[in-house]
């Protein structure tokens, strides 16, 4: 899936307490579909907020994004959560999981989202924990994963629909360097196999070098 974003402006806006703060200054930039991109940036240069406009969490203050043929500034509500149902998948640096869920069952939640028949539930499920390299844990929680096996099974939920775009914001920020690179490994497996679109947040120069084009964000422009 192509991403696009045209003349896109950001600003968190004040309160009476609070300044507002420009996030995002008229960038415009062009990912075509297939490339695995990497989102270099000091803390606080706007990574995020760039992943969350991007994944249609958040709208730009100003500006358009398209996601394929959507330009999802326009879009309502109803539209954008269908969107991301079916073309997005999210990996977050702390994991997100819902604790009282079972690795199957966080796996499987987008799915029911999306509604899919119970049976195909099932196979496309174990086909992913096979994926992950965790088909024995099926049936364990996340508070009895270590954080690499936790990571893994974010990323098995984050494309077991089968998005055409998998968005991860810093995603081994919390990992050891060993189950970083796995996770790291995983990613790029996915996107060899796959080829979505990929736009993946970091610090890290190691995980810079697993990208097709690294976008570098500083002082609300973007760089490559
Ligand atoms: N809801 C908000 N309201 C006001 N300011 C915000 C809000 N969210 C983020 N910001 C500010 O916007 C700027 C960019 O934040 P963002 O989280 O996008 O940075 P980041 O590059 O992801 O940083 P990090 O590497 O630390 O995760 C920061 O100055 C942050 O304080
Ligand atoms: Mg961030």
């Amino acid at each position: 899936m192509r991403v696009r974003l045209d003349h896109v402006t950001h600003v968190y806006a004040g309160s009476d307490e609070s300044a507002s703060v420009q996030v995002l200054d008229d960038v415009t930039l062009d990912i075509a579909s297939g490339t695995f991109a990497v989102l270099m940036g000091a803390s606080g240069s706007g990574k995020s907020t760039l992943l969350n406009l991007v994944g249609a969490v958040d709208r730009p203050t100003r500006g358009r994004i398209f996601l394929g043929e959507h330009e999802t500034s326009s879009l309502d509500e109803q539209a954008l959560t269908m969107l991301r149902r079916v073309s997005i998948g999210y990996v977050f640096q702390f994991f997100n999981l819902i604790p009282t869920l079972n690795v199957f069952e966080n796996i499987a939640f987008p799915l029911s989202l999306a509604r899919v028949p119970r049976g195909d539930v099932e196979k496309r499920v174990q086909e992913v924990l096979h994926r992950i390299g965790l088909p024995e844990r099926a049936s364990h929680f996340p508070n009895e994963l270590s954080g690499g096996e936790m990571q893994r099974v974010a990323i098995g939920r984050a494309i077991v629909h089968r998005p055409p775009l998998l968005l991860a914001d810093e995603p081994t920020g919390n990992l050891d360097s060993r189950n970083g690179e796995i996770v790291l490994d995983l990613l790029k497996t996915i996107h060899d196999q796959d080829r979505p679109t990929i736009v993946l947040a970091t610090h890290s120069e190691r995980a810079a070098a697993r990208g097709d084009t690294i976008i570098h964000i500083a002082d609300g422009r973007v760089s490559r």
